[in-house]
This record gives C-alpha cells, sequence and structure tokens, in this order.
C-alpha cells in the first residue's frame, strides 16, 4: 500500500510523528516511545538538532569515541571518533600505541586548493569566446569583492579563473574553472557564491560584447557549483622505522612480517576488489573523525575514492616499502575541511571534538584525519597478515550479540569468560547461551 501525503513539512513535530506511527507501524504508541526516547531532555538542544534538518522526529545516536596516544609530528593527541563499527576505535588505539614507540606517525599537508567550476553551453567561435574570456577575466574578480573581502582578509580568496574548453566531451560545452584558498573554513559557500556571481558576469558581459553574434552573447550557464574533488588539496600521513623494530605479539619474525605487509598493500594497488576493501578499512579512520568534527563525510569520500581511481584503474590509498632495513608505510589522501563555519560552532559534541584536538586549523585537521585512516589501515593490514581479521574483530562484536540476546550480568561475565578462549562466532555465541538459559 503507497502512502502519500501533501504538506509533510508544514505539519509540528508532533503530528509528523503521529502521522508516520499510524501509517507505518503495526505498533504505532511503540513506534512513538521510541521515537521520544531519543529526544533530548533539554529543550533548547533538542531545538537545535531539530533545526539542522527539514522534518526531524528524533535524534540518531552513534557512538563517540575517543582514540588516545596518537603521537603525530611529536606531540601527543587523542582522536574523537564517530562510528557505530565495533573494531574501530579500538584498531585506531592499538595502531597508536604501537607506533607511539617506534617515533610516531608524521603528517603533512602538500597543498590546500579547492576548485569550483561554472558549466556553460556557448554556441560559437571557440576563439572569439576566448578574447571575450581574456578582456573580461579581471571583472569577474572585482564582481566578487563583496564576497571575498572577508576571506581575503583572513589570507583566502580567488586564486585563479580559467576558461577551459569541453567540447570534445559534448558539443558546446565549456567551463570556468576556478581555484580557491579557503584558509580554515571547507569554503562550500563562499565558493558557491563567487560561481553564482562569476556565472552573472559571464552571461551580463557576453550581452555587452560587440564581436560576439546574438547567438554567441546568448550563454546558457548550466551549473555553478563547486568540485569535491580537490586532487590539489593533499595530506601525506607516513610511519616508518627499521624492520626490526617491527618486532611484537604475534610479530616473531619481523622482516617476514614487513615483506608480507608490503605485498598485502601492493595486491590492493593492483587489484580493485581488494583495493575497495583496503580503502575502506582507511575511511573506517577517515570518516569518524571527519563527523566528530562535523565535517561532510560524503564530501571526503567522493574526492577520495575519484583520486583513488585518477590513474584509470582503482586502486590503493597506501603504499609500502622496505628500503635500505626500514619499513615505510605512507598514504596521500585529498579532503577539504572546515574548522570554521558549517557545523563547528552549532553542535556540542563537534565543538567539543575540536577543543579535543586542541581547536586545530583545517590544515591540522587535514593531518589528525589522514593519521586516522593510515592507523586504521595498519591495523587492518596487520591483523589480516597475521592473525586474521575476525579474532579481534568478533572479540569486539561480542557485546553486541549480548546484548541483541538480553544477556544479564551473570551471563555476560561466564560468556566473557569463556570466549577469552574459544572462537566467538555468532552461532558458538548463541548455541552457548541457549546452554547457560537451559533450566536445569
Ligand atoms: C572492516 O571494516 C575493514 C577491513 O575489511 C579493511 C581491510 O580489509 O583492509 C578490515
Amino acid at each position: 500500500m503507497s502512502k502519500s501525503i501533501a504538506g509533510f513539512s508544514k505539519l509540528s513535530k508532533e503530528e509528523k510523528i503521529n502521522w508516520i506511527a499510524k501509517e507505518y507501524f503495526s505498533s504505532p504508541q511503540e513506534a512513538i516511545s521510541i521515537l521520544k526516547n531519543y529526544w533530548n531532555s533539554d529543550e533548547k538542544l533538542q531545538k537545535l538538532h531539530d533545526e539542522f534538518i527539514e522534518n526531524t522526529i528524533s535524534n540518531f545516536y552513534i557512538p563517540l569515541g575517543v582514540a588516545p596516544n596518537f603521537l603525530i609530528n611529536g606531540k601527543y593527541n587523542s582522536i574523537p571518533m564517530a562510528i557505530e563499527e565495533s573494531s574501530v576505535v579500538a584498531a585506531a588505539s592499538k595502531a597508536a600505541k604501537f607506533w607511539s614507540t617506534r617515533g610516531g606517525f608524521k603528517a603533512t599537508v602538500i597543498n590546500s586548493e579547492k576548485i569550483g567550476q561554472v558549466h556553460f553551453i556557448f554556441k560559437g567561435d571557440a576563439s572569439k569566446l576566448e578574447l571575450f574570456f581574456g578582456q573580461t577575466k579581471s571583472k569577474f574578480y572585482s564582481n566578487t569583492e563583496s564576497i571575498t573581502k572577508n576571506m581575503q582578509k583572513r589570507g583566502g580568496g580567488i586564486l585563479d579563473i580559467e576558461l577551459r574548453n569541453k567540447t570534445n566531451l559534448l558539443p558546446n560545452y565549456y567551463q570556468l574553472h576556478a581555484t580557491f584558498e579557503t584558509k580554515d573554513s571547507m569554503g562550500a559557500n563562499f565558493i558557491n557564491s563567487c560561481l553564482e556571481q562569476f556565472a552573472k558576469t559571464l552571461k551580463n558581459e557576453a550581452q555587452l560584447y560587440d564581436l560576439f553574434s546574438s547567438a554567441e552573447k546568448d550563454i546558457e550557464v548550466v551549473m555553478s557549483i563547486l568540485s569535491n574533488y580537490v586532487p590539489n588539496c593533499i595530506v601525506r600521513a607516513e610511519v616508518s622505522c627499521p624492520v626490526d623494530d617491527l618486532v611484537e605479539k604475534h610479530i616473531e619474525n619481523p622482516k617476514a612480517f614487513a615483506e608480507r605487509f608490503v605485498r598485502a598493500v601492493q595486491i590492493a594497488e593492483v587489484e580493485p576488489f581488494r583495493a575497495v576493501t583496503h580503502n575502506k578499512g582507511i575511511m573506517n579512520g577517515i570518516d569518524a573523525v571527519v563527523l566528530a568534527t562535523g565535517n561532510d563525510f560524503r564530501a571526503v569520500e567522493a574526492g577520495i575514492h575519484a583520486y583513488a581511481s585518477r590513474n584509470g584503474s582503482y586502486s590503493s590509498l597506501s603504499h609500502a616499502k622496505i628500503e635500505n632495513g626500514i619499513f615505510s608505510f605512507w598514504l596521500e589522501v585529498p579532503m577539504a575541511l572546515g574548522t570554521v563555519g558549517g557545523l563547528t560552532s552549532l553542535h556540542p559534541l563537534v565543538k567539543l571534538s575540536l577543543e579535543m584536538l586542541e581547536n586545530p586549523s583545517a590544515q591540522e585537521l587535514m593531518q589528525f584525519v589522514a593519521v586516522a585512516g593510515l592507523a586504521q589501515n595498519f591495523a587492518a593490514l596487520r591483523s589480516l597478515t597475521t592473525t586474521g581479521i575476525q579474532d579481534g574483530h568478533m572479540k569486539m562484536h561480542l557485546n553486541n550479540i549480548l546484548n541483541q540476546f538480553e544477556a544479564n550480568d551473570e551471563e555476560r561475565a561466564s560468556i566473557q569468560k569463556h570466549f577469552k578462549h574459544h572462537v566467538v562466532s555468532h552461532s558458538a555465541v548463541v548455541e552457548y547461551i541457549e546452554i547457560l538459559r537451559r533450566p536445569v
């Protein structure tokens, strides 16, 4: 049965909930009570969350965890991570601790350029368009002065505007391809406002350009929007140490471990099925910090995966080598992050996460995020190439199974004790719970 409603957004929150509950749930009262259970008792705080989006009916929690002991560029940090997957924070913490006694992580921002484009259709002589653009270029800057003034005070602004002929891809398709420096803001609003002004200037000035025919004067702007692909906004994170120093529990033979680890990375470099999962592990770390600090993880995801395919085949974001007895492991990823604007000063937990990171600049945040990604990748590959992933993963997942079966304290203690020495699997845990609950 299909259900539709007119004017849903105009209903009050209570009315929206009642409608949803009545239409979709076999037990409407129970649905309403679940939704309300997640409301915040602090009405002001709840209102803040209600107003982040349209049609808010409740809050959707995911845990905010902390991975301590991250030695980065010689300084210790605790990294906030918002994520629902059981083993991610534990893995990050483990990797942080491992590298803290082996020189720590090094992170650098290589460049910080953002991109935006005005996509337009010009039906006419390309050389005349080029001439027009050359003669009009300064107007694109001067007409955006009111938008760029504040950003310029902070050391940012428009870096360059180019005319790009894309008629080899689509007939009559051109772009204004602009680059920006947006300092500590992610820059989406700034860039989009500049682009929309460029589009107006483009259309207006074309109308006034004497050399254009009337068809040429009628430039059709299709859209003006930033690009989430930022291949010149790159952060690098790395670790390295003498191969012999890799020795630890489960790494009795460090040379064999290092070689197998490098082999695992090489497989992800050449084989897309593995590369996707390998990079997913990196994104476990990246997304969790991006989310905790109020940044747009969809934008970061889209840009990073495009970067992973930049050479024509989807490949690993991280790389590893052994040279002169030194093991090195690193990644370079593009990302546009902000530590001002957006949610950063609105969401109380985002503010708290940023304060935990000692209120970083956008470039410092890029470094934390990249390090979390590399740490996560190290932890995953370390497990995969030694014990296998399920051991640690299922131990962390055990709590989820216990919660699913509403195990009481006594059952939990007995189960935790038993599975210290037995392989955790869903069926093994269920079987064990059933034994415990069997009447004697
Ligand atoms: C699970 O969330 C992530 C891993 O699959 C990553 C990997 O295979 O490298 C463990």
